[in-house]
């Protein structure tokens, strides 16, 4: 714990996730900022053990800046980067304009630089304020067309739900082991992103396909649309074995990461979304492919 004579009835924290009222207070940062609750996550196995969060506390233990950083290997172009990422960084409104995010930012960063991280990523819909930091916007794509023929499968799929200890189990062994969804952009792990995102996102559905041992994270839109959000496996299914699979007859895909892995052809087009993805490394690149990070990998 620290103090600043900038914000004389403020104390400093950072990994203070042990510290259950601590924990609480971050919580209600986040409602009260976004309106997301992340208090589920403790009972789906707590937040990514590499996380280190940044805190300004008042002294009734109020939570009033945070910025939390944490591993998160990436693939990006075929290659394993090293990442830290970014999230939760907020500023309650009483507490806006006096420097506080400007302060969580640069000891998150010099924490990152600390990892020795290769890169630094983050979603935002206020790029400008990572900017000057070095942060660039990376446009994302997702992919759609018709449906390919799917084959009738011989094993019914099962529904999985991440708030019963069994299913939690399977996903977090599977997640364990799972290869990255794309070789062009997609996460190595993330399982306590994936995990949580199940709970911010209830349209999202998961099945566990037997024969392919992979979790399937889907939407149906409208009855003949798929959508397909993720693919939790050791070894990637084609998209045909996950419709037959899933016994889907949908006449429309569109697939939330680039296909690479799946074996079927569908166009690019820009992601419309009012968050950015922004990256800061060393050395500028593209994506080989148009591409996006899964949503179940969204911090
Ligand atoms: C955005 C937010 C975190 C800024 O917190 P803050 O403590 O007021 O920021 P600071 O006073 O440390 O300002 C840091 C810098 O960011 C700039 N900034 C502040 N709000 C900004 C915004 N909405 N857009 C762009 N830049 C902004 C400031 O001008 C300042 O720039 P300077 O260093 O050149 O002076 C706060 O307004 C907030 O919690 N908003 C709601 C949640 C949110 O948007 N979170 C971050 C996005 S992921």
């Amino acid at each position: 714990m620290t103090t600043d004579p900038r914000y004389p009835s403020l104390t400093f924290r950072q990994d203070y996730f042990d510290d259950p009222a601590a924990w609480a207070a971050l919580v209600s940062l986040l409602q009260d900022t976004f309106g997301i609750d992340l208090d589920p996550l403790r009972r789906l196995g707590g937040a990514d053990p590499t996380s280190m969060p940044f805190g300004w506390f008042d002294d009734q233990g109020t939570l009033v800046a945070n910025l939390s950083a944490f591993a998160m290997p990436i693939v990006i172009n075929g290659r394993v980067v090293r990442a830290g990422a970014f999230q939760s960084g907020a500023v309650r409104p009483e507490w806006r304009g006096r420097g506080l995010y400007g302060d969580v930012t640069r000891k998150a960063l010099e924490w990152c630089a600390a990892q020795q991280f290769e890169a630094i990523v983050l979603y935002t819909d206020k790029p400008a304020l990572y900017e000057p930091y070095g942060f660039r916007a990376l446009p994302f794509h997702a992919y759609s067309g018709p449906a390919p023929e799917a084959p009738t499968s011989t094993a019914a799929a099962r529904s999985l739900d991440p708030t019963v200890a069994e299913d939690l189990d399977l996903l977090r062994r599977t997640l364990r082991t799972r290869t990255p969804v794309s070789d062009v952009i997609a996460v190595r792990e993330s399982a306590a992103m994936f995990l949580i995102n199940t709970q911010f996102d209830r349209d999202v559905r998961l099945s566990w396909l037997a024969n392919e041992r992979a979790v399937i994270a889907w939407k149906s839109e409208a009855e003949d649309r798929f959508v397909l959000v993720d693919v939790v496996a050791e070894v990637i299914p084609p998209l045909s074995a996950i419709l037959g699979g899933l016994g889907i007859e949908a006449t429309s895909i569109e697939v939330l990461f680039s296909p690479d892995k799946l074996g079927c052809e569908l166009l690019a087009q820009p992601l419309q979304s009012y968050t950015h993805f922004m990256i800061r490394c060393e050395t500028p690149f593209v994506l080989d492919v148009p591409a996006m990070l899964s949503p179940m990998a969204d911090f």
